[in-house]
């Protein structure tokens, strides 16, 4: 039983600045998966240490050699910070980085070398992946946000429980979360989602939903949650329903 677990750049940075880094969540959020690491793959946002860069040089719609360099190797700082966390708490863990191992056409997921992520699953090393700039055959380069990733692994590994956690308690319409919404339902609601807040160049609550509703079309359910509330993350590890369930419209 293979689980996708995102948890947002909203948790373990401040999105407002610059490699502001949240220690002490990290390391909650780290002991948190540490209850149940098996069978994990972790997908981490990027939070100010990814959107900010990425705004300042124009990414994704300009194309800047520096702004790939200087954003990617940011990333890359936060994902150490998580693996580091992880490996305090226990967790044996490896970094994987988006741009290193996939290629993009239009911004989208064309081709993504994932065997050393299985690899990993199978001799119980968890793969930790985040928001990364990317090659894309169309654009030159782009942005791959961890909603994105969580989406296509989900796919791949055929994962039984997906969960996107972010700071919110899941999609939220006046106010309230709601338990379950189907592509049905977006319609209305869609004018009500609120955006995250902070600087955000990967679409924010909405660009979450659309991805999780295109893997909710092929048959997966998952779930948005608030992974700030202390608890969640390892009852969602565990196999409980928590935040906004993403399903399949009857
Ligand atoms: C964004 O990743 C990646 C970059 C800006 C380079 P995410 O979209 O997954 O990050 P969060 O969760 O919003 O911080």
């Amino acid at each position: 039983m293979t689980l996708v677990l995102k948890i947002g750049g909203s948790i373990l940075t401040d999105k407002n600045r610059k490699l502001t880094a949240r220690p002490d969540e990290i390391t909650r959020v780290a002991k948190e998966i540490a209850i149940h690491p098996n069978d994990v793959v972790l997908v981490h946002g990027a939070g100010s240490f990814g959107h900010i860069p990425a705004k300042k040089y124009g990414l994704p719609h300009e194309f800047d050699r520096a702004g790939l360099r200087v954003t990617h190797s940011s990333v890359a700082k936060l994902c150490e910070k998580v693996v580091e966390a992880l490996s305090l708490a226990g967790v044996e863990c490896l970094p994987v980085h988006p741009l290193s191992c996939l290629y993009l056409r239009g911004g989208r997921i064309d081709s993504f070398f994932m065997e050393p992520i299985k690899e990993m699953l199978t001799n119980g090393i968890m793969p930790v992946l985040h928001g990364d700039v990317a090659m894309d055959a169309t654009g030159k380069a782009a942005i791959v946000s961890g909603d994105q990733l969580v989406a296509y692994i989900a796919k791949a590994v055929q994962a039984e429980v997906v969960a996107v956690g972010s700071n919110v308690d899941g999609v939220l319409f006046s106010g309230k979360p709601l338990s379950r919404i189907t592509r049905k339902e977006l319609s209305q609601v869609e004018s009500a989602i609120v955006g995250s807040a902070g600087v955000d160049v990967t679409g924010g609550m909405r660009g979450k939903l659309l991805e999780l509703l295109d893997l909710a079309d092929l048959g997966i359910d998952s779930m948005i949650f608030n992974a700030g509330i202390e608890g969640n993350i390892a009852r969602v590890l565990l196999g409980e329903c928590v935040g906004t369930r993403i399903g399949r419209a009857n």
